[in-house]
This record gives C-alpha cells, sequence and structure tokens, in this order.
C-alpha cells in the first residue's frame, strides 16, 4: 500500500515538474530583433544623410541650390534656408520631399529616409 502511495507521488511530482518546465518554455519572451537604426540614436549628416543626397539627389542638385555634394550640401542647406529647427516639420528640404512636393522626385524618396531626415532636423540638424 505504502509502495504505490510513493509511486502516485512520483507520478504527481513529476507532472507538477513537467508542467512548469512547459509553462516556462510557453512564456519564455522572444529576444527583441536587432533593428538596423534606432530612433533614439544621434542621426548623423555624414554617415546616414549625406549618402541619401549622394545617391538620390546630386544628379541634379550638383549644380541648383540646394547644393547636395558632399562638400556643400551643409552649407547649401544652412544657407539656403531650407533647414528650420525650431519647427522641423516646416523645413524646406523636409516639406518639399513629402507630399510629392517636389515634381521629378515624387515616390524616389523613400519613407525611412523621410523619417531619417525629420529625426536629423528634430536632433538640431546637426554638422555630425
Ligand atoms: C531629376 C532632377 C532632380 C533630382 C534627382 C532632385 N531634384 Fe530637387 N529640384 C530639381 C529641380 C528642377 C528643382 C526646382 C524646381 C522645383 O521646384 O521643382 C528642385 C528643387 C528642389 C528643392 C527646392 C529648392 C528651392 O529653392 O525651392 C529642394 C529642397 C530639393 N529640390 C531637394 C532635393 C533633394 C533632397 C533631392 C534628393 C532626394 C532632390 N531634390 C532630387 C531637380 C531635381
Amino acid at each position: 500500500m505504502k509502495k504505490k502511495r510513493n509511486i502516485l507521488i512520483m507520478l504527481f511530482t513529476f507532472f507538477v515538474i513537467s508542467i512548469s518546465v512547459w509553462s516556462c518554455q510557453w512564456h519564455k519572451i522572444e529576444p527583441v530583433k536587432a533593428v538596423p537604426w534606432n530612433l533614439t540614436d544621434t542621426v548623423s549628416f555624414s554617415a546616414d544623410i549625406q549618402p541619401i543626397f549622394d545617391s538620390k539627389c546630386i544628379s541634379c542638385h550638383a549644380n541648383q541650390s540646394p547644393y547636395l555634394t558632399a562638400d556643400k550640401s551643409y552649407e547649401s542647406l544652412v544657407n539656403g534656408g531650407y533647414i528650420n529647427t525650431s519647427e522641423p516639420e516646416k523645413s524646406g528640404i523636409y516639406t518639399r520631399l513629402h507630399n510629392d512636393q517636389h515634381p521629378s522626385q515624387s515616390g524616389t524618396f523613400s519613407q525611412s529616409e523621410l523619417n531619417l531626415l525629420l529625426t536629423w532636423l528634430k536632433q538640431g540638424a546637426l554638422n555630425n
């Protein structure tokens, strides 16, 4: 009789352990996937913004305002009044590119590039 009870206790213990192990796995939290760029990071003008100008803008804006080649871009944007750090959404460089305000460029500037540009403006349009 005692043996049978021991077996029952063992089975029960085994059952409880299995359930807790199983439920631990069930509640396992998936690791957050690494994102290439995070909104809390500081956007770099030279590393993040200029490459967009290089690939999408300088075919026309090497010789017309705003001049967007790496040697002139920052100065041209600041002096040309394309940047408004107190109201970043109203910056000329931003308003021209979203809502299809730039006739020859509609659709070629992606939403993530726009977000990057806006974040850079919100962070004070640093020459970093
Ligand atoms: C195919 C040629 C071409 C490309 C590529 C191009 N632009 Fe332009 N851009 C123009 C022309 C032409 C104008 C002036 C006419 C107008 O307002 O649309 C202009 C005007 C602008 C203006 C307003 C200038 C002002 O003083 O009002 C901004 C800002 C601008 N472009 C930014 C950009 C940026 C940033 C890119 C890259 C994403 C880009 N452009 C790509 C041809 C181009």
